[in-house]
């Protein structure tokens, strides 16, 4: 069985192929325009994602051989997202699926990021708690099934990504924060400034907010004296701030719900204080650590042609009456 999986929600164009629980091609273009305006500028992700939709699509289909007679059935996500990114892969994929006769399938973008764990880790046996971290979410899910996700917890305001996109500006680092701040992070001490981790808040609830502007007046109080050494050791201490809490409750969640193994998928799991954490930690509490490769955890095509698989495989399509969202409660 073969899936053509299109990623178009944010600033990412992706088409891969996935066949019977193998990635065959995986393109990513990700849209560098980005980083001269500090952030996503929406209409022009939608301009980009037009113009590299059928060059990306061919490239994979070109990689994985065998064209567009071999597919089963697209995937495309359908959201949550950017809207007019989310619109050009839909848009695209409902005519390929018109004009061919073939099924369509949409997918959602964080059942999309969980099935990361499913292409490293194959077919799940027992229920994980999965922590799904990216510029959009900060969302526990207690993965009961391959096919069903319970929501534990989310953040309350900031995405943990957003967080770090907006620290890496207040810092003048480039976007995408993340990696900015990772790579700056390790020149500097993660203990050198003793940022808040938020407390007081239900047990798997997570906020960004009051770290982030704890950065800011930290920033606002030493204007003139920020030198190289003391952005990188903002920056790791913001790091570190934020990776606790995330490691902190993704642990407790498993620890509470009695299940054995831990995941983090997304964006920001990328990150390498993160995986390392997380893993120090789960792995001193008795869990087993199930961590996608980074390539799997930023937007891409193939966790959407996977995640698209396993619904295939489970008797489901979409119709071409689908049409995109930008956001979801998962509640
Ligand atoms: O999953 P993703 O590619 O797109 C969304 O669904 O949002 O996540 C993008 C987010 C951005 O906020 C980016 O700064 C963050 O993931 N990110 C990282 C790292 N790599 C990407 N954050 C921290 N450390 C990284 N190494
Ligand atoms: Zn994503």
């Amino acid at each position: 069985m073969r899936i053509l999986g299109i990623e178009t929600s944010c600033d990412e164009t992706g088409a891969a192929v996935f066949e019977d629980g193998h990635v065959v091609s995986n393109i990513v273009l990700s849209q560098t325009i980005h980083s001269q305006f500090g952030g996503v500028v929406p209409e022009v992700a939608s301009r980009a994602h037009i113009k590299a939709i059928v060059p990306i699509v061919r490239s994979a289909l070109d990689e994985a051989g065998g064209g567009l007679d071999s597919i089963d059935c697209v995937a495309v996500t359908t959201g949550p997202g950017l809207i007019g990114s989310l619109i050009v892969g839909v848009a695209f994929a409902k005519s390929l699926c018109f004009s061919l006769g073939m099924p369509l399938l949409g997918v959602d973008h964080i059942e999309s990021h969980i099935a990361a764990t499913y292409i490293t880790y194959g077919e799940m046996r027992e229920p994980f708690v999965c922590l799904v971290v990216s510029g959009g979410h900060t969302h526990l899910f207690l993965v009961e099934t391959d096919l069903s996700q319970k929501l534990l917890g989310c953040t309350r305001d900031d995405a943990a990504g957003e967080a770090f996109d907006k620290v890496a500006r207040m810092l003048g680092l480039e976007y995408p924060g993340g990696p900015e701040i990772a790579m700056t992070a390790l020149e500097g001490d993660p203990e050198a400034i003793d940022f808040p981790r938020p407390v007081r808040l239900r047990a798997y609830e997570f906020s960004f907010s009051g770290l982030k502007t704890a950065v800011r007046y930290f920033i606002d109080r030493h204007q003139g004296e920020i030198s190289p050494q003391l952005t990188a050791d903002i920056a790791a201490s913001f790091q570190a701030a934020a990776t606790d809490v995330l490691i902190e409750k993704t642990v407790q969640a498993a620890l509470d719900n009695g299940v054995k193994s831990v995941s983090a998928v997304g964006g920001v799991a990328a990150n390498t204080a993160l995986r390392d954490g997380l893993t120090e930690k789960a792995e001193a509490s008795g869990l087993n650590v199930l961590l996608p490769p980074a390539e799997l955890c930023t937007d891409n095509a193939a966790i959407v042609a996977a995640a698209g698989y396993l619904r295939f495989r489970n008797g489901e399509t979409s119709g071409l009456s689908i049409s995109p969202y930008s956001t979801r409660s998962y509640g």
